[in-house]
């Protein structure tokens, strides 16, 4: 029986500890360093993400089996290569792959280099030429800060005016702190987006079931762009030719570039795509599994996480499907969030567990739960259709009591119009 450690602290995290406990294979589910909400299924270790030589103590001396990354900054930092030095098992891409989403401008190259539909750009590192090149521009328009900034460093600028300013807070005034000193400007994509995450190594791309994830904090797409306030899974109203697109075009294209380039990529690969009228194109790929995405994937994902992941590092084609059954959820999240958000609020009514349950972000108090980040809660639904577990869904939501938390009233809403 396999022992597994999953790295990392919310939602997806608490997804992947509860998918790996279904496993007949795996007796114990570690998780580093987790929330108390995932104690239901995972055993939590006070070892923070980017402490590698403390993971890997603590992998040595429990003889984990196999360790899952949740999270791209250790990716990006380079903890798979760290592993590997030591001999151990960890699902994920090297430093030397991850930059596919730790820099922006790498990842728009790649593309370019190698023919992957994106939205038209250029890269800047100072401030005067970006602001010529914006002069020159159609609106809207996309600034996107290099670096990581969770989710949240990307602004689509309406005007001019509003493009300068988003582009001197970008680069003058730090605002995504050191993320944003070279940046990408792109061409706004009009469509609708999807996520197609795969199970990949080298040039084998497995690819799971798509999903819509929804962005900006507040319904009917409006406010700020968040790392994600909701996701469901299957999309049908969005064609299969579609998503074979997207894995012809992009995914498959990637994965052998990738290994053209010496960065042969092992992991999770994300591809966060715009279908337009063009056709398919890529806004984004990440290094790891999605969040929220995931939450709802690992749930209609009809397979053994462990011997899946065990199967795609030994170049074994992995074996699963997906139910018949769609997913939905919502995030709940601190009042205040992307910006800011307050921690210490108390809330009432969490009384379901994993899978319907998923905590991004809570601690507990004697004897309930507290607010602890600014995504706090994903609470989902299953039903036969979308109707149905939408409803699910939101009586769940209103089942739980917190005058600090908000949350979307609309997800789902593209599938149910
Ligand atoms: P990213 O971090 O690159 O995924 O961007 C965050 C979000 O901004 C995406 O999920 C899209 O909703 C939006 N976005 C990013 N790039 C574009 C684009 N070129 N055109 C339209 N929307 C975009
Ligand atoms: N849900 C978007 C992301 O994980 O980046």
């Amino acid at each position: 029986m396999a022992k597994v450690l999953v790295i990392g602290s919310g939602g997806r995290e608490h997804a992947l500890a509860w998918k790996f406990s279904q496993s007949p294979l795996v007796e114990e589910v570690f998780v580093a360093p987790g929330n108390v909400g995932m104690t239901d299924v995972a055993t939590c270790v006070k070892i923070g993400v980017n402490d590698f030589d403390a993971l890997i103590q603590f992998v040595k001396a429990e003889e984990i089996d196999l360790t899952f990354v949740g999270p791209e900054v250790p990716l990006v930092n380079g903890i798979v290569d760290e592993f590997e030095k030591e001999g151990l098992t960890i699902f994920g891409p090297r430093k030397n792959a991850a930059i596919i989403e730790g820099s922006k401008r790498f990842s728009k190259d790649i593309m370019k280099k190698y023919g992957i539909p994106t939205a038209n750009y250029e890269s800047f590192e100072d401030y005067n030429s970006a602001n010529a090149y914006l002069t020159k521009q159609s609106f809207p328009i996309v600034l996107k800060a290099d670096g990581l900034a969770a989710g949240k460093g990307v602004v689509i600028a309406k005007t001019l005016e509003e493009a300068q300013h988003e582009l001197y807070e970008m680069m003058c005034n730090q605002k995504f702190s050191t993320a944003g000193s070279q940046l990408v400007i792109e061409e706004y994509l009009e469509g609708e987006e999807f996520s197609l995450l795969a199970f990949v190594n080298g040039t084998n791309v497995y690819p799971m079931q798509i999903a819509q994830d929804h962005k900006r904090a507040f319904d009917r797409d409006e406010g700020l762009n968040t790392g994600g306030m909701g996701a469901y899974t299957p999309v049908t109203h969005l064609s299969n030719d579609l998503v074979d697109e997207a894995m012809d075009k992009i995914m498959q294209p990637m994965a052998k570039a990738m290994v053209q380039e010496d960065r042969s990529y092992c992991g999770i690969l994300y591809g966060g795509f715009m279908a337009t009228k063009d056709g398919v194109k890529t806004i984004e790929f990440n290094c790891r599994f999605g969040d929220p995405e995931t939450e709802v994937i690992l749930q209609a994902l009809q397979g053994d996480l462990y011997q899946i992941v065990m199967d795609v590092l030994h170049q074994k084609k992995p074996v699963y499907s997906f139910s018949n059954k769609t997913y939905l959820g919502v995030v709940m999240a601190a009042k205040g969030y992307p910006e800011h958000s307050n921690k210490g609020a108390r809330i009432d009514g969490i009384d379901q567990q994993a899978p319907s349950i998923l905590h991004m972000g809570t601690a507990f108090d004697t004897d309930h739960y507290t607010i602890n980040g600014g995504r706090v809660l994903f609470v989902s639904g299953e039903g036969d259709t979308i109707e149905e577990a939408y409803q699910k869904a939101y009586q769940l939501v209103e089942s739980i009591h917190c005058d600090d938390l908000f949350y979307r009233h609309d997800i789902g809403h593209r599938a149910l119009k």
